[in-house]
């Protein structure tokens, strides 16, 4: 039987995507409709044999979790648990403190993901590949081509090539002796320089610096290149891409997520997600890449394009929604324009990849998509452009590249 661990991680990560993890937890920011960890645990329930899901992370248990937790299990039919770590471990401390629990039932193998990806997850091609080329009990490291290695700053350590390392691996038991190793040359390490504290820093172990760079040279880690969609979801930018993505493979695995147009229904262009409890008015044109939550209310005439617009947020007549994210509850007034600049990767070069933007270059706000926290109001025929607006505020006049507070 296998398995397969989440690392959603804590509430100190995920700093580039505020204000939005103000909200909610970064892993359950809905894209393409559905929290962002949902589409990795649809992934795993479709492997034959996938008896349990961990979700590991430093969250505090809430209601949050804890109900998208109980839904995923009944809709998926699969155990779904949350391990907590007591502090933030690294992606390979995590799955060692936890180990017991992931090797109980004694799984053949168990799949462990990076929560801030999007992916096309090819799980089973991963594990037909293990069995095809890998030594027995050897590991698989899922990594992409990226064209232009100089703008990518992510994950540049483990590889000198044009191949980049996507956080989704395929392991065994014995990695926890390789985990193990590390851990104790840590402890000792720091049990001479620093008597206090000692323990909790030698448990903090990173998979892609610590373990994997070590396993490189030593026939037991295996790359498993994929040609299928990956990005990975930092910055809240990301986010509207990634919903691309999801969007545009929904044709194979949910053409019933996907809206169309229809009689009495508002005008659709391309890819567009629409919540059934969502009210949009007919005269009203969404796409291509929408994606509308639950309760949100749409006027006429209103134009929403390359956006993702959060539970119960309220577009009145004709206004214009462009590369932004509206948050929770929000209101745009009528005539009103709220638009950003996209990020996207060259479209024409199939191996691109999102540039992990810094808000800030040369001390200027880089043009960025436009995001408004949760319960913001805007004012009628205002233009709101290039800005990120905190939660709760009450606009009354236009702002451009800007940072509300
Ligand atoms: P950031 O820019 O901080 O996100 O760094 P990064 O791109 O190097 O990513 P990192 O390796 O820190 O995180 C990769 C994934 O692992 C993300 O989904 C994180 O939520 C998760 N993660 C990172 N650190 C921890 C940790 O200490 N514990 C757990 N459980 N998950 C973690």
């Amino acid at each position: 039987m296998l398995k397969a661990v989440i690392l959603i991680g804590g509430p100190q990560k995920g700093t580039r995507f505020r204000p939005l993890s103000f909200e909610v937890p970064k892993p359950l920011f809905p894209v393409a409709g559905v929290a962002m960890i949902q589409h990795h645990i649809e992934a795993c329930a479709k492997v034959p044999n996938m008896k349990e899901i961990l979700l590991i992370g430093f969250y505090q248990p809430n209601e949050e979790l804890t109900r998208f937790l109980m839904n995923a299990q009944q809709e998926f039919k699969i155990s779904i648990r949350y391990l907590q770590e007591y502090s933030a471990l690294g992606t390979g401390g995590g799955i060692y403190h936890f180990r017991d629990q992931i090797v109980s039932g004694n799984p053949e193998a168990f799949f462990v993901m990076n929560a801030d990806v999007s992916s096309a997850f090819p799980l089973t091609e991963m594990l037909s590949f293990q069995k095809e080329h890998g030594e027995p009990n050897s590991f698989v490291l899922l990594a992409t081509t990226v064209s232009s290695v100089l703008h990518y700053v992510e994950k540049p350590s483990t590889f000198v090539s044009d191949i980049i390392n996507c956080g989704i691996y395929l392991l065994n038991q014995d990695i926890f002796q390789h985990i193990g190793a590390v851990f104790q040359k840590n402890q000792q390490e720091m049990s001479l320089e620093e008597p206090t504290n000692g323990w909790h820093r030698a448990e903090a172990i990173r998979l892609e610096q610590d373990i994997f760079t070590a396993l490189a040279g030593q026939a037991k880690l295996y790359v498993y290149k994929t040609l299928s969609f990956w990005s990975q979801i930092k910055s809240a930018g990301s986010a509207i891409y990634a919903s691309r993505l999801y969007l545009s493979q929904y044709h194979k695995t949910h053409p019933e997520r996907l809206a169309s147009d229809k009689e009495g229904g508002p005008r659709i262009s391309g890819n567009v997600y629409i919540h059934p409890t969502a009210v949009i008015d007919p005269t009203a044109t969404l796409g291509p890449n929408v994606s509308i939550g639950t309760g949100v209310t749409i006027g006429a005439g209103v134009r929403v394009r390359e956006s993702i617009i959060l539970h119960g947020a309220n577009l009145q007549d004709h206004c214009c929604v462009l590369n932004s994210i509206v948050g929770w509850d929000s209101t745009i007034g009528k005539w009103a324009r709220v638009e950003g600049t996209p990020s996207d990767p060259n479209p024409n070069d199939p191996f691109a990849k999102i540039d992990s933007e810094t808000l800030f270059r040369e001390g200027k706000l880089t043009p960025s998509i436009t995001i408004l926290g949760c319960n913001v109001t805007i004012p009628s025929e205002v233009i709101i452009l290039n800005s990120i607006v905190l939660p709760h505020k009450d606009l009354n006049r236009s702002f451009k590249n800007q940072i509300i507070l």
